[in-house]
């Protein structure tokens, strides 16, 4: 190939592979295979270092990244990068919207746009091509990542069009899709390397790696938020970012012009149920003004415009400090390590313990000792720990570590297969598994007795009760000794005991607490195998076979009925008259098992869409309604359920449920 055609090559391929790039990250609508574009990148690749002398940097082959270290230099700011007025409440939205129509005269307009967890950018463009990419830093000055951000796809390398300023900055957020961020963590921790807390995270620390080849590897986007040049297209925010997508840039497609508080408030409600269903995460919403003169009108206080402000979502997050964490186990003899932390309101109620799930996800965290660290609530109210605020840490402080023996009984603890979570193996012994064991057996769901985890521990401590069989063979004077109880309440528990003897063969199956069997495959099995002594005797083959029965549910009832003591438990069910067996008129599909109750739904979900919900609700005799008020039975809340809702919820002592627990409700 002489130099000439090396050149035309060179310039075709660069052309394309342009081309290519913008219709697949920005567009998402790709034209050639993956195979296709890597055979094109390689040949551009190659005739490059054969012809060093046609050097571009704003080739397509720079975002393949340079295995060059280097220490970012620093760069100046030309327009200072500010940050925004942050407000959780809405009355502060609409304080900000009463002030803006007391300066300004009517007729003006607002854009909402998302406010995206990442990290803040800003690009600078001459001559269409991409100049510098400078970090925030300390809004005057930040570190140099270029290198780096040229391996960001949706960062046009080249602008497309012509009418593009000559000189020009453009500011965006750096992100990790959820999807990627997964990803990355699954490889580090297959390379036993530290996990990132979360994407946001993840994205900071991908930008200031020092090889851009192993940010390349990296699935980061960049989605632009604001143009500013001496020499624009337009006089309004919402008309330059329009073009600035024509230059190939990604912009949100989210972004609405609003024009009343009303609307605002609509955008505000509407990804505040439905953002969980994006595939990176936004924290909030940002709203600004339009028009360019009245950003100039309105001006800038020290940090912040006026002109614009930021409503987060995250009200229910809270920093507190860690001081120590638990382990507890559960009736199963799975271990749960749980944070006793520093009392925080959040949400409206004192939160004092978040549950960590298992080592993996301590793991994650990196928790150190007396950290601070940030509290949320989700839709399913349970607290977690998102994250730790690293610049609070003391930096003598050590991880907390996990345990290797049981915290009740101090047996060597295993770890499943495929499992999370770690277990203490010592079933008949370990005091909270055979408690546990109990509670579940009398839970309201299970054989509804009316007993209190106090009763239990007693009963269990006078040794009148060992396992759920015992239960039957108390009388009166067995309880009246037992604190708090007179000789009315005891007999009245006998009762409720006495009771639960006739409940469907299903509601004591469950109650058995066999692995894996919740209420709904209860209900499957029992139905094929329609007494205990079936079950008892039934092959792996046969349980399989039963609709929703998989191998890990079969392998629990085989391992469970194995067990001596669970067979003997059983003998004195028998014995004590238990029903064991289902009746010949004995329903599986209980169908009007809602009746009347009615339900609102907010957020997203795993395993339901929102309208599966719906129908489910009023296949099941259930009403479904939109708002929250004294005549609501419950409110099933999911991912990024509305604050206000669970607010208002909370507030009339309605029941907030997550989606399985719709789900156990109604057996599904
Ligand atoms: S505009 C002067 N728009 O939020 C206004 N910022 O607290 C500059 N952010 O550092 C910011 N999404 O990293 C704007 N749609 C959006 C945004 C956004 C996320 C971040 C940005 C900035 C911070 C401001």
């Amino acid at each position: 190939m002489d130099k000439s055609t090396a050149k035309e090559r060179i310039l075709k391929l660069r052309e394309e592979l342009h081309e290519h790039n913008h219709r697949y990250y920005v567009m998402a609508d790709p034209v050639i295979s993956d195979k296709e574009y890597d055979r094109m990148m390689q040949e551009l690749i190659r005739i490059e270092s054969e012809y060093p002398e046609f050097y571009d940097p704003s080739s397509p082959s720079q975002r393949v990244g340079s295995d060059i270290s280097r220490e970012f230099s620093q760069s100046s700011h030309k327009y200072p990068m500010l940050s925004l007025e942050n407000t959780y409440s809405r009355e502060e939205v609409a304080a900000f919207d009463k002030r803006i129509r007391k300066t300004v005269s009517s007729g003006f307009e607002y854009v909402c746009e998302l406010k995206f967890d990442g990290v803040a950018v800003s690009l600078i463009y001459e001559g269409g091509m991409l100049h510098r990419a400078v970090t925030r830093g300390d809004g005057e000055r930040g570190d140099d990542v270029t290198a780096n951000v040229k391996t960001i796809r949706s960062v046009p390398l080249k602008l497309r069009g012509g009418d593009y300023p000559q000189e020009f900055e453009i500011r965006g957020e750096v992100l990790l899709p959820r999807e990627g961020f997964e990803k990355l963590n699954r490889e580090r921790k297959e390379r036993s390397e530290s996990l990132f807390a979360n994407p946001r995270n993840a994205a900071a620390g991908t930008l200031k790696i020092q090889n851009s080849s192993t940010v390349a590897g990296r699935p980061l986007e960049c989605i632009v938020y604001r143009v500013l040049g001496e020499v624009l297209p337009y006089d309004s925010h919402y008309e330059n970012l329009m073009k600035a997508g024509e230059w190939g840039f990604r912009i949100s497609e989210q972004t609405r012009k609003c024009s009343t508080l009303q609307e605002v408030f609509d955008f505000i409600d509407h990804w505040d149920l439905y953002r969980a269903e994006l595939p990176y995460e936004t924290d909030g919403v940002v709203i600004k003004l339009n028009d360019f003169s009245l950003h100039r009108q309105l001006g800038y206080t020290a940090k912040t415009p006026r002109w614009a402000i930021a409503y987060k979502y995250s009200a229910e997050r809270a920093a507190t400090r860690i001081n120590s964490v638990g382990f507890q186990v559960g009736r199963t003899g799975a271990i749960t390590p749980v944070a006793n932390l520093e009392p925080v309101l959040l949400a409206g109620t004192t939160v004092r313990r978040a549950s960590l799930h298992n080592e993996d996800q301590m793991k994650i965290l990196d928790i150190h000792a007396g950290d601070t660290v940030f509290v949320e609530k989700g839709g399913d109210i349970i607290p977690k720990i998102v994250g730790v605020d690293g610049d609070r840490r003391d930096p003598r402080s050590t991880p907390l570590e996990y345990i290797d023996k049981c915290p009740a009984c101090a047996t060597p603890l295993e770890k499943i297969e495929g499992e999370a979570k770690h277990y203490c193996p010592a079933i008949d012994t370990c005091e909270p598994q055979i408690l546990g064991r109990i509670e579940h057996f009398v839970s309201r769901r299970a054989m509804n007795i009316n007993m209190a985890g106090a009763t239990v521990r007693r009963l269990f401590y006078r040794q009148l009760v060992r396992d759920a069989g015992d239960l039957y063979y108390l009388n009166a004077d067995d309880i009246a000794g037992l604190e708090g109880f007179a000789k009315k309440s005891s007999e009245k528990l006998i009762r409720s005991i006495e009771d639960s003897k006739n409940l469907p063969w299903h509601r004591l199956l469950y109650a058995l607490g066999i692995r894996f069997v919740g209420e709904t495959v209860a209900r499957k099995l029992a139905a094929a195998f329609p007494s205990a002594d079936k079950l008892i005797n039934a092959e792996w083959e046969e349980l399989v076979a039963v609709n929703e029965v998989g191998g890990k549910i079969a392998s629990g009832i085989k391992n469970h009925f194995s067990r001596q003591p669970n067979l003997a438990i059983i003998e004195k069910l028998k014995n004590a008259g238990v029903s064991l067996q289902a009746r010949e008129s004995e329903e599986t599909d209980a169908d009007n098992i809602l009746e009347g109750r009615k339900f609102v739904i907010s957020g997203t979900f795993e395993r339901f869409s929102r309208d599966q919900l719906k129908t489910l609700i009023g296949q099941h005799g259930g009403v479904n309604v939109s708002a929250i008020s004294s005549n609501v039975d419950f409110l099933v809340a999911g991912d990024g359920a509305g604050p206000s809702k669970l607010k208002k919820a909370r507030e009339l002592n309605i029941p907030v449920i997550s989606e399985n627990d719709f789900s156990e409700m109604i057996n599904h």
